[in-house]
């Protein structure tokens, strides 16, 4: 919080992260830089579980990006790549939400979730 708080003083804008739900409702909220996208989701009440907090085990924070923003983004890893391969709904540019490091290239930043999660540590 005192880093939010450092940069708005020093006029130092967040970027904007725009969240689509299934349902096709579209939520935007500031996110720190550094924070990854499924921190930015939890802080703000976006359904993204994170069940293995980031270890790449779960797929909870499956998002869809946006075709013009995926591009853009740092390349999946091949662990990332390979739990893909097994989420639910899988899209050409789906992601990890937790493998997403927000940076202020990514203002406007737009994602979509899928209409369900699957937590691929249950079995
Ligand atoms: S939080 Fe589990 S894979 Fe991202």
């Amino acid at each position: 919080m005192r880093l939010r708080r450092k940069l708005f003083r020093l006029k130092i804008p967040l970027p904007q992260i725009t969240f689509i739900d299934a349902d096709g409702s579209r939520r935007q909220f500031e996110a720190m830089i550094g924070d990854t996208l499924l921190e930015v989701g939890q802080e703000n009440g976006i359904d993204l579980e994170g069940a293995c907090e980031g270890c790449m085990a779960c797929s909870t924070c499956h998002v869809i990006v946006d075709e013009e923003w995926y591009p853009r983004l740092e390349p999946s890893s091949e662990q990332e790549k390979d739990l893909l391969d097994l989420v639910f709904n899988l899209e050409r540019t789906s992601r990890l939400g937790c493998q997403i490091y927000i940076t202020g290239e990514l203002d406007g930043l737009v994602v979509s979730l899928p209409r369900e999660h699957l937590n691929l540590q249950d079995g």
